[in-house]
C-alpha cells in the first residue's frame, strides 16, 4: 500500500488561469475522418496526409488545440506556458492575434510550450508560435517520430528542446508538473504529456490535450502520485469519451465514474464529444460552460476565447 510519505509534493500555485486559445481542432469531424481513411486509415503516418501545413487538403476545416496557462506560483511570481500549438499555421496566427499570444511571445512573456502530443491539431501549427519566438522551450513526450522532431528544426526552433520520459513527473516550476504517459493511438502517435497542477485550499487540476491515455487512469495516476492527488479540484481540456459522437454504455460508466471524484471545475472540450457533456449534465456534474465564439460551436463547454480562473 502506498504511504503518505512516497507521495510526490509538487509544491502550490497561488492561482492559475486558463485561456482557450482554441478547442477546435479542426470544424468538421466527417471531412477529417474521411480524409484519413482515403489516406489508408487509422493506422497510416499522419505524415502521408497532405493537410496544412503540408499541403492545401480541406485547409478550412483544420484549426487547432491551443491554452495559455497563467500561473502564480507560492513567492508571488507569474509565469506563462503555451500548451499546445494548435493545427492550420492560418487559424492559429488569427487566434493568437485576436487573444495577444502574438506579442506575449515576441515579448519573451512565455516561458516554453509544452506539447501534449504529436497528433497534428495539436503540434502541426507550431510555426504560429516560433515565428514570434524561435528561441522558447519546447518540451515534448518521448515517443515522436523523426518526421515530427524535423519539422521542428525546420519551423526554425532554437531554444532548448526537453523530452520527458514515461511516468516521471518533471516540475516545471513549483506547483506545476508534466507527466508523460505512454500510449498508442490513431495514426501512429505515442506518449502523451499530460500537466497537473496544485492550487493552494483548492486541490489539483489536471489538463489534458486529447486525454487519449483515459480520463479515469490520469485522474488515479494523480491519487496515487502527489500529494495531494486524491482531491481534484479541476479539469481542462480534451478527454477524448466520445469524439465521434459512437455512444455506448461503456461512456455512460465512463461518465458515471467520473463523478466519484468530487471535481469542482469541469473545463472540458476539444474531443470531449457533445453527447459526453451532455451525460456530464444530465448526471450533475459541474460542468463550465462557454460563450459559443470565435469558431467554438456550442455554449456546453468552455470555447475560444474563454478563460478558467482556478484559485
Ligand atoms: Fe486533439
Ligand atoms: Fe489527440
Amino acid at each position: 500500500m502506498t504511504t503518505v510519505q512516497s507521495l510526490l509534493d509538487i509544491g502550490v500555485l497561488n492561482r492559475l488561469r486558463i485561456l482557450c486559445i482554441s478547442e477546435t481542432g479542426w470544424f468538421d469531424t466527417k471531412e477529417v475522418f474521411d480524409d484519413i481513411r482515403d489516406a489508408g486509415g487509422a493506422e497510416i503516418d499522419q505524415y502521408a496526409i497532405p493537410w496544412p501545413p503540408f499541403g492545401d487538403l480541406h485547409k478550412d476545416n483544420a484549426a487547432g488545440f491551443a491554452a495559455l496557462l497563467e500561473a502564480e506560483t507560492a513567492d508571488g511570481a507569474q509565469h506563462r506556458v503555451l500548451f499546445d500549438t494548435g493545427w492550420n499555421p492560418a487559424w492559429m496566427d488569427k487566434r493568437f492575434a485576436e487573444e495577444g499570444i502574438d506579442q506575449l511571445l515576441k515579448d519573451g512573456q512565455i516561458e516554453a510550450l509544452v506539447i501534449s502530443h504529436e497528433h497534428f491539431d495539436h503540434f502541426w501549427g507550431i510555426g504560429s508560435t516560433l515565428r514570434h519566438c524561435p528561441h522558447i522551450t519546447l518540451y515534448i513526450p518521448e515517443g515522436f517520430h523523426p518526421k515530427g522532431l524535423t519539422f521542428i528544426k525546420e519551423q526554425g526552433h532554437t531554444g532548448r528542446l526537453i523530452t520527458i520520459p514515461p511516468d516521471q513527473p518533471l516540475l516545471l516550476f513549483p506547483g506545476l508538473a508534466i507527466v508523460n504517459f505512454p500510449m498508442h493511438t490513431l495514426l501512429r502517435v505515442d506518449g502523451e504529456n499530460v500537466l497537473y497542477a496544485r492550487i493552494r485550499d483548492r486541490g489539483m487540476a489536471m489538463m489534458t490535450g486529447c486525454g487519449h491515455g483515459g480520463v479515469l487512469n490520469l485522474l488515479d495516476y494523480a491519487r496515487r502520485t502527489f500529494q495531494g492527488g486524491d482531491r481534484i479540484h479541476a479539469l481542462y481540456g480534451g478527454l477524448h469519451i466520445a469524439p465521434l459522437e459512437d455512444w455506448d454504455e461503456s461512456r455512460d460508466r465512463m461518465v458515471e465514474s467520473l463523478g466519484q471524484y468530487g471535481i469542482a471545475k469541469l473545463a472540458c472540450n476539444h474531443c470531449t464529444g457533445r453527447r459526453a457533456v451532455e451525460k456530464m449534465l444530465e448526471t450533475g456534474l459541474p460542468v463550465l460552460r462557454g460563450s459559443a465564439r470565435n469558431g467554438s460551436q456550442n455554449e456546453l463547454f468552455v470555447g475560444n476565447g474563454d478563460v478558467v480562473e482556478l484559485a
